[in-house]
């Protein structure tokens, strides 16, 4: 299915969105109950998206792909203008979110590249070494700067060496951002929302007009070559 917004001068297509969960309908929930308006919200100091999802009563992970974020962790500005969604039957809490699985297993290097990353606001070594899905002890073990704790909250705008496979490739191309968070199109891609992240460090989502998708540097296809794999650093 497929239905559009018009707010103001743009036109957003959400016409992704049904592809990226699945849609059954709940037996409880009336379809013709929801409130279909899309809203604006401009964020206060202190807001956290949890919050705003409770205050608004929709799903973060809807917020979050509506507004094209990064990652809907990423800590909120104060004065931030989002777009509120139309209620669904099944809000999203939770699909969006980077979390480490019980029994995950991670690389010792990425693939590919690129072979820094440029740390975000409220970034951790423990949180890019999830989004990179490497081990903290590689991370660590090439992260420049003094801080060698997993869970001190880094400075914003560093550069943290990434420990990488040799030999490996991946391939990269412009994509233009009009639905979702990183790690939906990290899972279509076969890349991470690590390397999405230190290949465009500059992305802000609420620095571009509404409709208009921004272009980002997609990283693709990510793979090892052949047997003899070393980590660089
Ligand atoms: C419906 O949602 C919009 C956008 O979030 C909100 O502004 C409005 O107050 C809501 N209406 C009702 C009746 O809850
Ligand atoms: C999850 O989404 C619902 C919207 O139905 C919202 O009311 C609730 O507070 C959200 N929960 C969290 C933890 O954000
Ligand atoms: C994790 O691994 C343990 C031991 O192999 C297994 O018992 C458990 O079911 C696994 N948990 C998940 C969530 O896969
Ligand atoms: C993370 O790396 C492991 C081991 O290399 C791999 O099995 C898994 O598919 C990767 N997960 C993601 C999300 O890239
Ligand atoms: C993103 O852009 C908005 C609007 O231009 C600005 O207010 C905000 O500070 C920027 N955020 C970051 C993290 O640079
Ligand atoms: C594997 O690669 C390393 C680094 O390039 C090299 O030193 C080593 O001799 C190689 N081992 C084999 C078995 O080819």
């Amino acid at each position: 299915m497929r239905f559009s917004i018009i707010l103001g001068y743009s036109l957003i297509s959400l016409s992704a969105a049904s592809h990226l969960h699945a849609r059954n309908s709940l037996s409880s929930c009336d379809e013709a109950t929801l409130n279909t308006t899309v809203g604006a919200y401009t964020t206060q100091e202190g807001d956290t998206m949890a919050s705003i999802s409770s205050t608004v009563n929709r799903g973060m992970c809807d917020i979050a792909r509506l507004n094209r974020m990064a990652d809907a962790l990423l800590p909120l500005t104060t004065g931030e203008a989002l777009i509120i969604p139309p209620e669904t039957c099944q809000p999203d809490n939770s699909t969006c979110l980077i979390t480490a699985h019980p029994n995950g297993t991670y690389s010792d290097c990425v693939k590919g590249g690129p072979h820094t990353y440029y740390t975000l606001k409220g970034d951790t070594i423990r949180y890019v070494a999830l989004k990179l899905n490497i081990t903290i002890d590689s991370l660590l073990a090439t992260a420049q700067g003094p801080d060698k704790d997993a869970d001190t909250v880094l400075d914003e705008g560093d550069f943290l060496k990434i420990p990488l496979c040799s030999p490996s490739h991946c391939s990269f191309h412009p994509y233009t951002f009009t639905y979702g968070t990183y790690k939906d199109i990290a899972e279509k891609s076969g890349s991470t929302v690590g390397q999405l992240m230190a290949m465009n460090p500059t992305y802000n989502h609420s620095d571009v007009a509404r409709g208009e998708g921004p272009v980002i540097a997609v990283v693709r296809d990510c793979h090892t070559v052949g047997s003899n794999v070393t980590v660089i650093s």
